[in-house]
This record gives structure tokens, sequence and C-alpha cells, in this order.
């Protein structure tokens, strides 16, 4: 069967990447008519706004979506693409999952935990008052005359808002997606013993929404500082993970690290009605154009998609296929061989994606 999906290549190596993930997607023998649409700070020119409204209509349109990272550009009235995308989709999941690909220079082979992060509230909401300006000055009064605490004058302040909504709706999600993929538990992350009101709500709801599940999955909560040790020691004792907005990103990269980096780490958007999969890694202005990307990332977000489309027997050939390619280690892009210490040539992007078209083709 064909699905439409909308395709934002975005900005740096998003067009590099994309591209090698176009060719993998085929020669997994996924039949995908690919609708191609502008995002990030280098549409500017072109649409006056890094996140055009004909974009996000493309989306709405298929449904489903990949990316390549999005910068963006200072004065637009953005704080950043990516947020103003999640939200306007309400794509309120980031699901990262994680998990060791030998070859790949990870610190550990036994690596398999997902993380669910919500997309939506937290630090990242945007709610934010600059240093000085009166909407700060006044909102200090005004928390001073609460008697909520002292604020200094010369602050910037952002808000950390935490739903009793939002919060139900991602633990379930993880709940859900532990009884799908018949995983067994759920640990939340948080720091509610600071944070009593915010963090200290998506402890309590968590707990409830975990009653629900009880016999089925169990339920594990980790303070987050402690969790960051816990998972840099053991991250095989983890299997779903559910977070919430800050924390969750931040331990992406975390979980990305141990696994060998940004060059591997996949990642989704979902909501009740859209799907927008993309990489966790940025768009690399370091190494853009250069032909010297590693496109597993992008390609392992192509696979969730599939996954997601149905489209399981493509969706596993390709992940068979990047096992295959890593365990060969001849054809391994830079960023791979800095963190396996492994001497050889360096793939480019090019190189490391025919690899990859000819382990397809034996399977
Ligand atoms: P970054 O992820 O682009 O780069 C961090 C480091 O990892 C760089 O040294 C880069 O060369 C390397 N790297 C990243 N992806 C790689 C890949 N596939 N292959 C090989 N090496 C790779 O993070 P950075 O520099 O903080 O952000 C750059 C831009 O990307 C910023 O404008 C940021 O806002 C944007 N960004 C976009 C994201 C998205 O669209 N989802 C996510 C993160 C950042």
């Amino acid at each position: 069967m064909q699905h439409t999906v909308t395709l934002i290549p975005g900005d740096g190596i998003g067009r590099e990447t994309t591209g090698a993930m176009q060719q993998i997607v085929a020669a997994a023998g996924a039949d995908i008519a690919w609708e191609v649409a502008d995002a990030g700070a280098e549409c500017m020119d072109e649409h006056g706004t890094p996140l055009p409204e004909s974009t996000i209509e493309a989306v709405k349109r298929n449904k489903v979506g990949i990316k390549g990272p999005t910068a963006t550009p200072i004065g637009t009235g953005f704080r950043s693409v990516n947020v103003a995308l999640r939200k306007t989709l309400d794509l309120y999941v980031c699901l990262r999952p994680v998990f060791s690909i030998p070859g790949a220079g990870g610190r550990y082979d036994d690596v398999d935990l997902v993380i669910v992060r919500e997309n939506t509230e937290d630090l990242y909401a945007g709610i934010e008052f600059e240093e000085g300006s009166p909407a700060a000055l006044e909102l200090i009064d005004f928390i001073d005359a609460q008697g909520a605490g002292s604020i200094r004058k010369d602050s910037g302040i952002s808000i950390k808002p935490i739903s009793v909504t939002a919060t139900r709706n991602i633990v379930d999600y993880a709940f859900q997606y532990a009884v799908k993929q018949g995983r067994h538990k759920v640990t939340a992350a948080h720091k509610a013993n600071i944070m009593k009101h915010s963090d200290g709500l998506f402890l309590r709801e968590a707990r409830e929404v975990a009653k629900g599940y009880a016999g089925r999955v169990d339920f594990d909560e980790r303070i987050i500082d402690a969790f960051c040790m816990n998972m840099v020691m053991d991250p095989s004792q983890f299997d779903v993970i559910v977070f919430p907005n800050l924390y969750g990103d931040i331990a992406s990269d975390l979980a990305a690290g141990l696994v060998g980096g940004l060059g591997i780490a996949p990642g989704a958007n979902i909501g009740k009605d859209y799907a927008v999969f993309e990489a966790v890694h940025g768009s690399a202005p370091d190494i853009a154009g250069k032909n010297l990307a590693n496109p597993t990332a992008e390609i392992l977000s192509s696979a969730m998609m599939l996954d997601h489309l149905e489209e399981h027997g493509a969706a596993e050939r390709i992940r068979q296929a990047v096992r295959a390619v890593y365990a060969k280690g001849e054809h391994l892009t830079g960023d791979i061989r800095r963190a396996t210490d492994s001497v050889g040539a360096v793939a480019t992007t090019t190189e490391f994606t025919e690899a990859l078209v000819k382990e397809l083709e034996l399977l």
C-alpha cells in the first residue's frame, strides 16, 4: 500500500540525512510518496517564516511527517521551530527508543529502554519575562505580595507549568506503550522533593495513573539527579521512562551518549491526530554539506515511522540492515569511528548509505 508522507529536510545536515533516509526506505521495499515541505532557518528567504503555514497544512493533510533538524533564526518571533510545530499539531509525546547497537561505540551492550517525554509544557512552554521588563518587575512584586518568596529585581523569569491534564496524558501514553510493546516497567523521573507544585503534581498523577495498570506493568519512581547516576552506572535497570519536558530532553542526550552518540538516536513526536518523526540531533552546522553526517538516527526514525504506518516488515529490515553494517564495522562515519576508537577509513554519508543498501539487498 502506498503512503503519502510529508518530508521536511530542514537545515544543515538535514538534506544529507533525509536524502539517505529516502534511499533506505525505498530499498527496504516501502512504497512512500514524499511530499516535500520547508521549515527552518534556511527557508526564511523564500517564505519569510521558519515555519510556513503550508508545511503545517501538509502534515495535517498526510497525518504523518518526517523531518530533518531545524534551526531557529533569532528575531523571527519563534523561540524554537520545533517547539512551535509540536504545539501547533499537539504532538504531546516525544518518544525516543534507546538501544545498544553492537559496533556503534556504546558504553554498554544491553541497553534497551524507551524515553517518553512530555512535549508541550514545563519550562519549554515558552512563557518568559525579560530581566528588567515592566512585566517581570510586576510579577516579582506580585510574588512578593503573595508571600511566595522574594526574587531579585534583576532576574529574568521562565515559568514552569505542569498540568494534571498533560501529565495524565503522557503517563497514560507511557503505560499504554508498555502494554502494547510487552514491556514490564514504567519509571517516572521527577524532582518532587524540591518543586512540590509542579514535579510534585507530576509524581502524584503518575502514581494515580499507575494504579490503573497494577498487575500488568510495574511502576517505579526516581528523583532526576539520582536517575542520571543510576542510568550511567546501570542502564539495564530501566525499561520505559516517563519525564516532564526538560528532564526528558536532557536524559535523551545522556541516554544517546551511552549507546554511541547523537548520530544513532532516533525519535518521534506523536499526538492523537498526527505524528512527526525525527532524529534527536540538531543541524550540526560544523559538518553540514561535507558528506560527513551519520544518517543512522534519521534512518532509524524512518523505521519508527514505518511501524506507525503498519509497515512492520520494512521497518524490521531497516533495523536488521543497520545492525549488520555496524557489526561488520567496515563503513562507519566519523562520529562512530571516534566513539569506538576504531581505526579504518571514515565513511562518508553516501558510502555508509550504499553499504546499508547492499545489506538490505542481502535480506
Ligand atoms: P547538534 O546535534 O546539531 O550537534 C552537536 C554535535 O553532534 C556536533 O558536533 C555535531 O557535528 C554532532 N552531530 C550531530 N548530529 C550528527 C550526525 N548525524 N552525524 C555526525 N555528527 C553529528 O546540536 P547543536 O550544535 O547544539 O545544534 C545545532 C542547531 O540544531 C541549533 O540551531 C539547534 O537549535 C538545532 N537543533 C535542532 C533540533 C531539531 O530540529 N530536532 C534538535 C537539536 C538542535
